[in-house]
């Protein structure tokens, strides 16, 4: 993770130390946990829901009856089964041996990971639409809330919430909901509501409000951040209906509240989730993760979750949301960037990036390097103040400056630097993760170092300006953004994640004007539109782009949704990435393509029974999660090569022979009578092959199975192969990748 992005995060990560004095004498042994206990008997979803007092009674039933019941926090029991309770490790020890206990597991911290993107994926205004279908659909966002105000979210023209929808709005305040923003909820488990955010599911921080406006809003003319990015704001499905979940504060998100939006949106009846947020640290068991066990009970009722793949890169192995049965998306550029000219009072102008919405009408300015002031009577030295961190740079001697800095300053709190007229940062960090600062600010790179370093030393009185940010068009897009978190899987390296990338960076859409666009004290811009950028940027497109699939083909499974993302995504240039397909999956999103994909992977629930059976979980667990007769006996059981997957990996040794066999099968939901032929890209290493090579389809629905074998030596950390099904219409691609665990060790 960059350092800009770690502290651009800081802000969800601080502790709750203020609180605990609330805490009642013998909680403070006590830790928050998630007891997960499966589905509920068969057709007992949401109409007979089990009450708090059967998870008292089994809490009482393992730790004794002086069990306090404040003790018990929440109780899962509309989508499944479990709650979330204070436990003391020996308490939890004891509950996870009762019997329907599947998992123990601490309520970990979770973290949270706009419009010319559309048009960059050739997805413009004018695409054919099925307006009566799309307006059915409901999309539920889990996020920091929602500004229900913004011009994004009006409700002109749409009719009540489909009959479908049982969820309901949380009215508190002056929050209301409408026929656009037709639910709203509000998670806080453990009841310590932060001071500095809303009770309810208003959004006070803007992230959520720009995730549900990216999938979803409705079209805004003449949008912008104060000028920067004009043009019209509009979501990917923009009929759609939406449902807010909120469950990060201004102080943490937890898995605890996670899980309890997935047991009322499945309940609710929404149609595709949306989750721009994720655990810090990968979660090595797929049941002990309350994003995985919440999207695996939404696979199961037929929705697809849209995940972020996480903004740890570009490190391998950093990936957070990667279950098979969702979909992992990473994040890339457009072809739109902001630059922020730097203009030396010489006459050399330099190109930095950062989201600089101030003007200072070309102005020159002293300029200064803030190692030459050092805030000496507080201790510190140039070799110090050069970084320009905290107090350590002469607020005085600063005044009326700009500042050079040898390194990144945080935007939400630029120290002594808030009484400069400007920051001029230079270092060598990845530019992605481009923020606004509360003065004017730009972000230059090490080759600018020398140039502003003998203009400093060379000029009586060194003078420059900070241009207001301006529009760049980059023919070379997309690309990758280096924060995306990279695969491989960390828990099942032979399933390629992320599944596909989408546009993450520079991303205008709705914000919550309460919220500064900086997040700095004193920074009074009040947006209805802002520049951000993430994987939480990147994970709405997708979400949309699903949903639009899903308006034309209802009744497509989570898998269908996800096979037709991944086989019409536009291959992404593999030279440019050493670690190929991890940082990209099959490519980037392709809205058109996805409609009419030809052939469809499908799997459904007991597919993932298989894999889950192959990894290892026994019938016994299975049984619980399913409430079913599922069972894990060797025919039952499923190699991790056999999941119907649209993707191909295998986890292997350089210079060591192999040879794997991949059982798949295809639906046909293109042509009633069409035939397809098998074309292998591949580099001389692999040989693959396909058995039978021509597939020659008589009915729509029809599915027809097939065998690739991968063999070869790989000579390098990598091999990067793919294979089209090809009707002379449809193109259906899958990438292969072949990759050595030495260079990713797990
Ligand atoms: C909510 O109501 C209060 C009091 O009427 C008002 O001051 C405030 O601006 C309102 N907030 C929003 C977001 O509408
Ligand atoms: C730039 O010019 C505008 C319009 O003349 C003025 O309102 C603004 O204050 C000026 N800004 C600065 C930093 O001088
Ligand atoms: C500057 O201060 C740092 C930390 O206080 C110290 O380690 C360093 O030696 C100082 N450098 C000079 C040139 O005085
Ligand atoms: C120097 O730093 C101290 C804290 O370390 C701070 O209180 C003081 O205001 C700073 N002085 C200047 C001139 O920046
Ligand atoms: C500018 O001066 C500083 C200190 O005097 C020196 O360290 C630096 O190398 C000089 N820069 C250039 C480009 O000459
Ligand atoms: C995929 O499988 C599901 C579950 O078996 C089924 O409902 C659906 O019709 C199948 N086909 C598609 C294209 O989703
Ligand atoms: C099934 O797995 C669970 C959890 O890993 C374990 O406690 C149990 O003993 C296993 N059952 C059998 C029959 O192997
Ligand atoms: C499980 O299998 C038994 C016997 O084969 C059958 O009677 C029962 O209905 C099945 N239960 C479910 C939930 O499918
Ligand atoms: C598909 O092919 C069969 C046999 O060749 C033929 O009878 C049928 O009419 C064809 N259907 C369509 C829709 O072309
Ligand atoms: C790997 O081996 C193949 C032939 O087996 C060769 O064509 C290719 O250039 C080699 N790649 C590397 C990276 O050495
Ligand atoms: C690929 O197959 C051909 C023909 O069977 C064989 O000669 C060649 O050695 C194989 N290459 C690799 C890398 O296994």
């Amino acid at each position: 993770m960059s350092s800009l992005s770690r502290l651009l995060f800081l802000c969800f990560c601080f502790s709750l130390l203020f609180f605990s004095s609330l805490s009642e004498e013998d909680d403070q042994y006590r830790k928050t946990y998630i007891v997960y206990m499966g589905s509920h008997p068969k057709d007992q979803v949401s109409s007979t829901p089990l009450s708090s007092h059967h998870h008292m009674r089994l809490l009482q039933e393992a730790i004794g009856s002086t069990f306090a019941p404040h003790c018990l926090l929440h109780s899962y029991k509309r989508s499944f089964n479990g709650f979330v309770a204070k436990l003391t490790e020996t308490e939890a020890k004891k509950v996870s041996e009762m019997e329907g206990v599947i998992s123990v597991f601490p309520n970990e911290e979770l973290q949270l990971h706009t419009t010319r993107s559309w048009d960059f994926m050739g997805f413009s205004e004018q695409v054919e639409r099925v307006p009566s279908v799309e307006s059915d659909i409901i999309v539920g966002v889990f996020d920091t809330g929602i500004w229900p105000e913004s011009p994004s979210f009006l409700d002109h023209g749409y009719g009540p919430p489909p009959p479908k929808w049982k969820g309901s709005c949380e009215v508190s305040l002056n929050f209301s909901c409408n026929n656009k923003i037709i639910g709203a909820q509000s998670y806080r488990s453990d009841g310590r509501y932060p001071i500095d955010d809303i009770k309810g599911p208003r959004d006070s921080n803007g992230h959520g409000t720009h995730a549900a406006s990216t999938v979803a809003g409705g079209l805004v003319r003449q949008a912008s951040m104060l000028g920067l990015g004009t043009g019209t704001a509009r979501g990917g499905v923009p009929s759609a209906r939406i449902a807010a979940y909120k469950v990060c504060w201004s102080d943490t998100c937890s898995g605890a509240d996670v899980l309890a939006a997935f047991d009322d949106a499945i309940a609710d009846g929404v149609d595709i989730i949306s989750l721009s947020v994720g655990p810090k640290r990968p979660i090595p068991n797929y049941f002990n993760d309350p994003i995985a066990i919440g999207t695996f009970h939404a696979m199961r009722n037929g929705i697809l979750t849209s995940s972020s793949a996480g903004n740890e890169g570009p490190r391998p192995f950093t990936l957070t949301n990667f279950s098979p049965w969702a979909l992992s998306v990473a994040a890339s550029t457009t072809d739109r960037r902001f630059l922020t000219a730097v203009q030396l009072g010489d006459g050399r102008k330099f190109n930095g990036v950062t989201i600089n919405t101030f003007d200072l009408n070309g102005t020159q300015y002293p300029l200064v390097h803030a190692g030459n002031i050092p805030n000496v009577t507080g201790g510190f030295n140039g070799s110090i103040s050069r970084f320009c961190l905290g107090n350590s740079v002469d607020r005085e001697l600063v005044k009326g400056k700009i500042a050079v800095c040898d390194s990144i300053v945080l935007p939400s709190d630029v120290g002594s630097l808030e009484s400069a007229l400007g920051i001029i940062m230079q270092d060598g960090s990845p530019k992605d993760l481009t923020a606004a600062f509360p003065l004017p600010a730009s972000h230059l790179g090490t080759q600018q170092r020398p140039l502003i370093s003998s203009y400093l030393n060379l000029t009586r009185i060194p003078t420059a300006t900070i241009l207001k940010s301006t529009e760049l068009k980059l023919e070379a897009a997309p690309l990758v953004a280096s924060f995306s978190s990279r695969g491989p899987n960390p828990t099942t390296p032979d399933i390629l994640k992320p599944d596909v990338i989408g546009p993450g960076v520079e991303i205008l859409a709705a914000w919550s004007p309460i919220r500064s666009p900086s997040d700095a004290k004193g920074d009074n811009r009040k947006l209805l539109f802002n520049i951000i950028s993430g994987t939480s940027m990147a994970c709405p497109h997708a979400t949309a782009v699903a949903a639009y699939v899903k308006s034309f083909h209802p009744s497509w499974s989570p898998a269908a949704l996800k096979s037709a993302l991944i086989t019409t995504a536009f291959p992404m240039r593999g030279d440019l990435y050493p670690e190929a397909e991890f940082a990209y999956g099959s490519g980037h999103i392709n809205p058109l393509g996805a409609v009419n994909p030809g052939l469809i992977y499908n799997a459904s629930e007991i597919d993932y029974i298989r894999f889950l059976c192959g990894e290892g979980y026994n019938t016994t667990l299975l049984r619980i999660i399913t409430k079913d007769n599922s069972t894990c006996s060797p025919t039952n059981s499923g190699l991790v090569y056999d999941l119907n997957y649209p993707s191909f990996a295998l986890f292997t040794y350089i210079s060591t022979p192999f040879s794997q066999v991949y059982k798949r099968r295809v639906t046909n939901v293109g042509s009633t009578n069409s035939t397809y032929k098998a074309t292998i890209f591949a580099p001389s290493e692999l040989n693959i092959t396909v058995n039978p090579s021509t597939l020659s389809f008589k009915a729509l629905e029809e599915e027809l199975k097939f065998e690739v074998t991968i063999e070869g030596k790989i000579n390098g950390s990598i091999a990067s192969a793919s294979l089209v099904w090809d009707d002379g219409v449809h193109k259906v691609r899958s990438p292969i990748i072949v990759f050595d665990s030495d260079t990713f060790p797990r």
